[in-house]
């Protein structure tokens, strides 16, 4: 791992997978799994349905894992079919809530814009924002990539000051890796990262640069998390796919204390 003050985070977002039983059962196995590991924060998004059993798994077991939402509404409450406010999503029990993920951003047509209001929103309501940016493949391709990077960073931390920019999370998932089982290599992951780092540095100042974590997303499985940690930026990971599974994610967990 790279020698480094910030605490790592591993963080799991299941997406739309796993009913309440589904999610107890993934608890029952992996709490006890990751019993004693120090030196990580562990995140676990679940779907809506599934927040108040997982928060109360966690609480029952005495466990550090904080739970996050996957997507938020910017509105305390209101005429928003369908949709979930931050005070909903704090009384379930989510200390984060994953923001701008690129499912919400190509799928759900979310633009820097909306995804603003929510990080603005997520914070005024005590949540931390864990902030996705990331490129397609088209935009890698035609070397758009610190553009793109610099547009989502700019348009979602628009109205984010020092104090809590440092209370928020950022996850770089290139959308061309995700769910593709293609991942960035270490050179391009560090690359993307540093970039990212230096951008906070010069919107806010270098201690903020040097404390704010900044997570890889994008095809992590055990077979890569030993390559990744060990780059000087990166942080951490945000997990899909392999992280359905708890002797999958715990052992991803264990990666990334190594
Ligand atoms: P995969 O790990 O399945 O590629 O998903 C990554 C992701 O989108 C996490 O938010």
């Amino acid at each position: 791992m790279a020698d480094r003050d910030r605490i790592p985070v591993c963080a799991a977002n299941w997406k739309m997978h796993k009913t309440i039983h589904e999610t107890r059962d993934f608890f029952n196995e992996f709490l006890p799994e990751i019993d004693g590991i120090t030196g990580c924060e562990i995140i676990i998004a679940p779907p809506f349905t599934a927040l108040k059993d997982a928060c109360g798994a966690v609480a029952q077991a005495g466990s550090a894992v904080s739970i996050a939402g996957q997507n938020m509404h910017y509105a305390e409450q209101g005429a928003y079919t369908g949709e979930i406010s931050p005070v909903m999503l704090k009384e379930a029990g989510a200390r984060y809530v994953i923001l701008g993920h690129s499912e919400r951003r190509h799928i759900f047509k979310e633009d820097d814009s909306l995804i603003a209001r929510k990080v603005r929103s997520a914070l005024d309501y005590g949540m931390h924002p864990v902030l996705c940016i990331g490129e397609t493949l088209e935009e890698r391709e035609g070397e758009l990539t610190t553009r793109i990077l610099e547009a989502q960073l700019g348009g979602a931390l628009d109205n984010v000051p020092p104090q809590q920019i440092i209370t928020m999370i950022l996850a770089y998932e290139p959308v061309w890796a995700i769910g593709t089982g293609k991942t960035a290599t270490p050179e391009q992951a560090q690359e993307a990262h540093r970039f990212v780092r230096n951008w906070i540095e010069s919107r806010y100042d270098s201690g903020i640069a040097d404390q704010i974590r900044i997570l890889y997303g994008g095809s992590v499985k055990l077979g890569n998390i030993a390559s990744l940690m060990v780059l000087p930026d990166v942080d951490g990971v945000l997990v899909g796919g392999a992280s359905l599974e708890a002797a999958s994610f715990s052992a991803i967990v264990k990666g990334c204390v190594q």
